[in-house]
């Protein structure tokens, strides 16, 4: 097992320290005067790599900052700690397991030992099981139990076995087969289930049951409801289950006991973790709606960001100065929150998606040595896509006391040109980030002849810092990119906190205790021995179900 390294506490270290003394010269700074102040700004707090242009100069800091988070990161040991992930050393330490997603798109011929043992050739293997499997129900040979072609496929999973799919589906629709039907259950809720199946028909509908425990209490819950809908609208027959339903886990013997025959099964290992999982077989759903080429150009991209990550100087690091901007408000403005706002609609499930992969990895309060922390970990992340958010809750985010820092994502082309729409977009993503940076004083409101009783209303103090992430347009290979960056710079705080990204003890207890309750809802003789609030709320449960 690999311990973590020796290591000096975070909020003691010179580096630390240093940062306090700056933040005490940039916090009273406007964003207003460090741009006149300083004409080359803007292409100083940039960088453009990938084909990706992040401007960083909308937020509150100088290139001084930027040296000294780059000092912190190096002192926190970040290189090292990348080529620890990278070269498979075992750095989910609690669950002892190497953490490996970068080596689901590493490419054919490449080599990451994991116990000895070459993983590559092994994540080649599925991916061709998967591209064999994609293109027979692309084509219409994989015949449902009455020989009928498949058109509507459901994935069953939750987390990370449902976040990611949906997301990346929903995120490529526009590349994708528009005869099929793709659905995502995820819910244990009977209405997902029902509202998401009551279109389809059993004879033609294939469900990829997603799970990597294959244990988990919804989607086994959902996945015994689709064997029931489906041997219900197919007269019975038990042989039919091994044409309508695949399974997608690392518990072979779990998927045997359910019914589902191995040879159905795409597997895939414990050092990939669940909201880390989407590129792996867990995206089977999206390889069969968008094909094969399509996925693997997506993995490409996932590749091109892993190395960039893994060999470019921290300063010019796109995954690792998002990262260490993201520490800058959590830790030293004493930032709660991020939101993150993509200008794409194809995008609307993005920030569901990023809010596992950040919170279930850094939202933790003890360190990797079992310390309880005294500084922030992982913030809560929020948002939906632009411009929707602007007529909801970008009040807030203009005038309200919180301070909000935003990641702003778009594009240069749109993918469905239809008039000025794109442009339509694109002029508000821009003027969101200037007017949140400058706003507008009291004096120009009141120089707009504006009533001297409105003028503290509609005065914006500004100020508010953003992050502009800009691609050239949203395809399968931009996208792999964009979401390994966020997995990098999650990975890059986790290592400046000193805690494990890659653990989620924090979902344990809920779920004991409502394994414990299930049997109480429907037999009033077992005794409730919780608080006197749960009893409670089960009582008049109990009686009103
Ligand atoms: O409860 C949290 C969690 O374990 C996530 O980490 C995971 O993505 C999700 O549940 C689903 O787990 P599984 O893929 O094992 O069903």
């Amino acid at each position: 097992m690999t311990t973590s390294t020796k290591h000096q506490h975070l909020t003691k270290m010179p580096q630390w320290k240093a940062l306090q003394d700056h933040f005490e010269q940039i916090e009273p700074q406007h964003l207003r005067q460090m741009f006149a102040d300083d004409p080359d700004r803007a292409t100083n707090l940039r960088i453009e790599d990938l084909d990706i242009l992040m401007d960083f100069s909308k937020n509150r800091l100088t290139g001084r900052t930027v040296e000294l988070l780059v000092e912190l990161a190096e002192a926190c040991g970040l290189r090292e700690r990348i080529d620890a992930m990278f070269s498979g050393q075992k750095i989910n330490i609690t669950e002892d397991r190497a953490v490996l997603h970068v080596a689901l798109r590493a490419p054919r011929g490449e080599s990451i030992m994991v116990d000895g043992k070459d993983v590559v050739p092994e994540v080649h293997d599925v991916l061709d099981r998967m591209s064999s499997f994609s293109e027979k129900v692309r084509a219409g040979d994989w015949k449902g139990h009455t020989g009928k072609a498949i058109d509507s496929i459901v994935n069953i999973g939750i987390g990370g076995s449902d976040l990611g799919p949906e997301m990346a589906y929903e995120a490529l629709k526009f590349y994708s087969d528009r005869n099929l039907k793709v659905r995502f259950v995820s819910n244990v809720d009977a209405n997902d289930f029902v509202e998401k199946t009551r279109d389809l028909d059993p004879e033609t509908t294939l469900f990829i049951v997603c799970s990597k425990t294959f244990t988990t209490l919804e989607t086994m819950a959902n996945a015994h409801t689709a064997r029931d809908w489906t041997l219900k609208g197919l007269g019975g027959d038990e042989t039919a289950i091994a044409r309508h339903f695949v399974a997608v886990s690392t518990n072979a013997d779990e998927v045997k006991k359910f019914g589902i025959d191995t040879d159905n099964m795409f597997g895939f290992w414990d050092w990939v973790g669940g909201r880390y999982s989407y590129d792996s077989a867990i995206g089977l759903s999206l390889m069969i709606a968008i094909g094969p080429d399509r996925f693997q150009e997506m993995l490409a991209g996932f590749h091109e960001m892993d190395e960039h990550f893994r060999k470019t100087p921290f300063e010019r690091n796109l995954p690792a100065m998002l990262g260490l901007i993201g520490i800058w408000y959590n830790n030293f403005f004493g930032a709660e929150t991020v939101s993150i706002l993509p200008y794409d609609q194809y995008l609307n499930r993005l920030t569901a998606y990023f809010q596992q992969l950040d919170m279930e990895s850094d939202g933790k309060h003890v360190d990797l040595d079992g310390n309880i922390v005294d500084y922030q970990t992982g913030p809560i992340v929020w948002g939906q896509p632009g411009t929707n958010g602007q007529h909801a809750y970008y009040q807030l985010i203009h005038q309200g006391t919180k301070l909000i820092p935003c990641d702003f994502i778009g594009f240069c082309k749109g993918l469905n040109p239809l008039g000025n729409h794109h442009d339509l977009l694109m002029a508000n993503f821009f003027a969101q980030t200037e007017a949140l940076a400058f706003g507008k004083t009291s004096e120009e409101v009141a120089a707009e002849g504006v009533p001297a009783f409105q003028v503290p209303h509609r005065t914006f103090t500004g100020n508010h810092p953003t992050t502009t992430i800009m691609m050239k347009e949203l395809t399968p290979h931009t996208l792999g990119k964009l979401i390994a960056l966020y997995e990098h710079k999650i990975f890059t705080q986790g290592t400046i906190w000193h805690i494990n990204s890659f653990d989620q003890w924090g979902v344990e207890l809920g779920k004991k205790l409502a394994q414990k309750i299930i049997p109480q809802l429907s037999d009033s003789s077992e005794v409730l021995e919780h608080d006197g609030s749960t009893n409670q709320l089960i009582e008049y449960y109990r009686d009103n179900r």
